[in-house]
């Protein structure tokens, strides 16, 4: 059974550790993520976001899958089914489609538009006991065609959304999605500190997880960030397996071209990612 995201938020929250969102691609992710919560006793997030559901054929399609998944795996630890920086169509699709958790990413409108919409998405989120995540300041980079601007969130802004009844608040803070550039700044500390006394046990959520240095996803969780989205990461573990395989001559070998031992590797690996984030951000033994 697929869970809102809010308990598990509100527990990370008060317990000073982080649950990880990982970004979802196809069946092997779904699984591999799923397997590795289970056995690290973890809560966990997945993410999609609108194109990785197009790609994979729809929300319902990923919806479905993954409930039967969770069933036919016996999983038993708390997981949340969350559109990744949803549009406002978006968000209500993947509502009606199953999720249990929604996005909706109005950092692009004017204050008081994205105000508006967020309550929106709310109400009918709310009906059906899902849990919403804003965002305030487009977080920078690329992910999935839509480019964020990479701004420093507004402390005050983050108030006024905080207090539409969200459970969980995206604010850019330097974080940017895919890799750092060898110049990044790091992030802004010193904001995330006043938006986390103005929004109070608000569960902050930080985009961008992969290659932010683990002192500084550390110090984010004493902060207050109780969500951690991590999506590049697992891409590159996963490709650079699968090339490893195809470089040592390994899918020539006997049946090794069959789909199921070319992509083992890529999903051991995925694994291995997520159980070293889980550990990182204090989420194992708290399912
Ligand atoms: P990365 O791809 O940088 O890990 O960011 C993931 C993310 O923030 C998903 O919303």
């Amino acid at each position: 059974m697929l869970v809102s995201a809010k308990d598990m938020l509100v527990k990370a929250k008060a317990g000073k550790y982080a649950v990880g969102q990982f970004n979802i691609n196809n069946l092997e992710w779904t699984k591999a993520i799923l397997l590795t919560a289970q056995e690290n006793n973890s809560p966990v997030i997945l993410g999609v976001s609108e194109g990785a559901g197009k790609y994979m054929c729809g929300f319902k399609t990923v919806a479905d899958m993954t409930k039967a998944m969770i069933d036919e795996l016996g999983i038993t630890v708390p997981v949340a089914l969350h559109l990744d920086h949803g549009s406002y169509e978006g968000a209500k699709k993947a509502i009606a489609a199953g999720f249990s958790s929604v996005m909706f990413d109005g950092s692009k409108y004017a204050i008081d538009e994205n105000i508006e919409k967020t309550k929106e998405i709310i109400a009918l989120a709310n009906s059906k006991g899902i849990s919403v995540e804003a965002e305030v300041g487009a977080i920078g980079g690329e992910e999935d065609g839509v480019v964020g601007g990479g701004e420093v969130a507004d402390p005050d802004e983050c108030k006024q959304i905080a207090d539409l009844g969200v459970d969980m608040l995206a604010a850019g803070i330097g974080n940017i999605h895919g890799k750092y550039p060898a110049n990044w700044a790091g992030l802004n500390f010193d904001v995330l500190a006043q938006i986390q006394e103005k929004t109070g046990i608000m569960p902050l959520v930080l985009h961008g997880g992969t290659g932010i240095p683990a002192d500084m996803i550390k110090k984010a969780i004493s902060l207050g960030v109780s969500k951690i989205n991590v999506n590049t990461e697992c891409q590159l573990s996963f490709a650079d397996a699968t090339r490893k395989y195809i470089e040592a001559g390994k899918d020539l070998e006997g049946k090794g071209f069959d789909p199921r031992k070319l992509l083992a590797p890529g999903f051991e690996a995925i694994k291995a990612t997520v159980k070293e984030k889980m550990e990182l951000f204090g989420s194992v033994n708290k399912a």
